[in-house]
């Protein structure tokens, strides 16, 4: 299952820089409806396989799940600049990409780390 979840985190961060890069460069594929469909379904997938990696180990027993806690709450920014940076345009457009960016970064290290900031 990890190996799936490192898949979808892949995808979802390839989907993610693709879409933001062809609404700069050909915006008239993104209104076909696959690029409707499957980023949802990708980031569906990627939450599905982080979920049941949690109900699958021992993390919530053992208690050393701040981190998973933390993971979560910087996906929710994460999304939250996501959906900003395809709703707007220039020099916000970019910062929002940045921060998404640095969100995911962020995860990535928690992820490997497991030291959330809780
Ligand atoms: C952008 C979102 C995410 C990214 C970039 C990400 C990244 C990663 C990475 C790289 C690992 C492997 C760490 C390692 O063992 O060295 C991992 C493991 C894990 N992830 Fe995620 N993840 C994301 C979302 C989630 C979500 C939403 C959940 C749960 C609600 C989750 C739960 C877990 C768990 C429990 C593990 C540890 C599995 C284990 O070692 O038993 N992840 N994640």
């Amino acid at each position: 299952m990890l190996f799936i979840h490192i898949i979808f985190v892949l995808l979802s961060f390839i989907s993610f820089v693709a879409r933001v890069a062809l609404s700069e460069l050909k915006p008239e594929i993104l209104t076909l409806k696959a690029f409707k469909i499957v980023p949802h379904v990708i980031d569906t997938l990627l939450l599905v396989s982080g979920i049941s990696l949690v109900v699958r180990g021992d993390w919530i027993e053992s208690g050393e799940y701040n981190w998973i806690i933390s993971k979560v709450m910087i996906l929710l920014a994460y999304i939250g600049l996501g959906v900003f940076t395809m709703r707007s345009t220039g020099a916000r457009r970019w910062a929002g990409f940045a921060g998404a960016i640095a969100c995911y970064g962020y995860i990535l290290s928690v992820a490997i780390t497991k030291q959330g900031f809780l």
